[in-house]
C-alpha cells in the first residue's frame, strides 16, 4: 500500500445558479462501502489532527468548506495535499501515516470511511507503524 494509491478523485458536480450540488456513491465515486461519516470543525488556527495510520481502513477526505493540507507517509514516500474543493476527495488506503494541518479559519473535513470506530484499527505510534510496514 503506497501513497501513489491515494489520489484526488473528482465528484460530480451539478452546477446550478441556484448552488452546486455533488454527491458521492459507495463502491462507485469511490472505492468502498461507506460505514461511518465523520467531520472535523471549529478547528483552531495551528492545529494539526491526525497523526496515525490505519491497519484495514479506506477514508476519503473531502473540504466541506475551506481549505486545509493532508500529509500522507507509506514510510519510505511523503507527499502534502492541499484540499480546498468541495467536489474533489482525497482517497486514502490502509497502512498510510496521515497528518492534517493548516486549517483554515471555519474549515469542515468530512471523512467518509469504511468500517466503523474502532481503536484497535489504529497505530497511533509512528515506530510500530514502521516495524508493520517493514513486515507486510
Ligand atoms: P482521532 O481519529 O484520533 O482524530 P483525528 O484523526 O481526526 O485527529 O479521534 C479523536 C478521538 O475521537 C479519539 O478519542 C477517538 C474518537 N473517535 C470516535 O469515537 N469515533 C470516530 O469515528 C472517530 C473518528 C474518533
Amino acid at each position: 500500500m503506497s501513497i501513489e494509491r491515494c489520489q484526488i478523485l473528482e465528484l460530480p458536480k451539478i452546477q446550478d445558479p441556484r448552488g452546486n450540488l455533488t454527491f458521492v456513491e459507495s463502491n462507485n465515486h469511490i472505492p468502498f462501502n461507506i460505514a461511518r461519516v465523520y467531520y472535523l470543525y471549529d478547528v483552531p488556527g495551528g492545529s494539526e489532527r491526525g497523526g496515525h495510520a490505519h491497519k484495514e481502513l479506506h477514508q476519503f477526505i473531502i473540504a466541506m468548506s475551506g481549505s486545509f493540507d493532508v500529509v500522507l507517509d507509506d514510510g519510505q514516500d511523503k507527499k502534502r495535499v492541499h484540499m480546498s474543493r468541495s467536489y474533489n476527495g482525497l482517497y486514502v488506503c490502509p497502512m498510510i501515516w496521515r497528518e492534517l494541518d493548516n486549517f483554515s479559519s471555519g474549515s469542515v473535513c468530512m471523512v467518509l470511511a469504511s468500517t466503523k470506530y474502532e481503536e484497535s484499527d489504529y497505530y497511533r505510534d509512528y515506530a510500530e507503524f514502521m516495524r508493520a510496514r517493514w513486515c507486510k
